[in-house]
């Protein structure tokens, strides 16, 4: 159906697509939860989180959270919100988005376009859907870079109250200089903050919010490494690896490539698996959410294999629309069966040592 639909779909410019996609979905949300198709079950607990299944919606595609209910009947275990920034704010001028179609590629640079904290906040204390949902937090552009941990903390304050989870948002590379909050020193003072807050927050309501950190794909080994040390040092709950990358692995050769922005999508894969793998090897005491390039089950398993606990799709379902979540589901069903095991988080544990004790096809180094 949506194979038949996407040529038509895709004579629309990017944007246009993206917004009738949100309202379709919203109109799928107005259905009865009975109506709706039953999805494989994958269970599996991280974060404090019991979810149905480790696949959730990445950030970006529902920034403002106007159709949560829909997204979650189309099966993800969770979903992400945000980016979301204190104040409201119109990102950067059109065109910013861009698709390299034959590669399954996107480029974008809309920067942080969202309606701001406070109107998300208000939507998620109207309609919770049936799944966890993580908001994920960023800057204004036009904060400064040394106040960035104001807004930061402006964000946790406000949504903190109504997510299962915060993700800290370092890796974007449409916002000036956000990247450099990944520097060791900056990290430490943001990361620091945050996660007092956290724990003032604890004290008052009893409750404690889960902090993961989006990292970006673009990193030397060294900073990689320096930035990992600081997520060990504050006692990070989760990484999210990878964001979109400056590079342009595969697709060099397209005149699209020129445009700035972040590149997501299939191209993605090996560098997002790659640093899922190195953070696995040096932190694997911290749970991991791999995102980057998932465009069907094969490479779910992988970024699975690779150390991931739980997956986050974006570019994927421009692609393949909004199948892809059972294709990946049930192709992931088929090979946690294949290794005997019924649990998730077992199958994939026997999994591991599997390859760990032959050849490790996934298990790429960092260069
Ligand atoms: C159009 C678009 C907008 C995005 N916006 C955000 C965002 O606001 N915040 C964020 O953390 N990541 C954002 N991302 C990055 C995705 O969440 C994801 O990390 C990245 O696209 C890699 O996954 P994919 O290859 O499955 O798309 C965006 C990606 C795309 C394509």
């Amino acid at each position: 159906m949506y194979k038949a639909l996407r040529p038509w779909l895709f004579r629309a410019p990017p944007e246009t697509a993206h917004k009738g996609a949100l309202v379709a979905l919203r109109a799928l949300g107005l259905l009865p939860a009975g109506a709706r198709a039953k999805m494989p079950r994958l269970p599996v607990t991280t974060l404090g989180l019991a979810l149905d299944n480790p696949l959730g919606l990445a950030a970006g595609f529902d920034k403002n959270g106007c159709a949560l209910q829909g997204l979650a009947a189309l099966g993800f275990g969770f979903l992400e919100v945000g980016t979301v920034t204190p104040r409201a704010q119109p990102g950067n001028p059109r065109p910013r988005l861009f698709r390299l179609p034959e590669q399954r590629a996107l480029i974008n640079r809309l920067g942080f376009n969202n309606d701001g904290m406070d109107r998300l906040a208000a939507r998620l204390r109207a309609a919770r859907p049936a799944v966890p949902i993580g908001v994920n937090i960023g800057k204004n552009r036009d904060t400064p870079l040394p106040r960035a941990v104001d807004d930061y903390r402006l964000g946790f304050a406000a949504l903190a109250p109504y997510a299962d989870y915060i993700t800290v948002n370092l890796s974007s590379p449409n916002t000036p200089g956000l990247r450099a909050l990944q520097e060791p020193e900056a990290a430490r003072e943001l990361l620091g903050a945050l996660y007092e807050d956290r724990s003032a927050l604890e004290r008052r309501s009893g409750r404690r919010v889960p902090i993961a950190v989006k990292i970006a794909p673009d990193f030397a080994p060294e900073a990689l490494e320096s930035l990992l040390g600081v997520l060990k040092e504050v006692a990070c709950d989760a990484i999210i690896a990878t964001n979109t990358t400056v590079a342009r692995p595969g697709v060099a050769h397209l005149r699209t490539a020129e445009e700035q922005g972040g590149l997501s999508g299939a191209p993605l894969n090996i560098r997002a698996r790659e640093v899922i793998s190195y953070i696995f090897n040096r932190l694997p005491e911290i749970p991991i959410i791999g995102v980057g390039g998932i465009v069907d089950a094969e490479e779910a398993w992988r970024h699975l294999l690779a150390g991931a606990s739980l997956l986050q799709i974006y570019t994927g379902l421009i692609y393949e629309g909004p199948g892809l979540v059972r294709a990946i589901l049930t192709g992931l069903g088929e090979r946690v069966h294949a290794t005997g095991h019924d649990d998730f988080a077992r199958a994939l544990s026997a999994a591991r040592r599997n390859l760990s004790s032959g050849e490790a096809p996934n298990m790429i180094k960092l260069s």
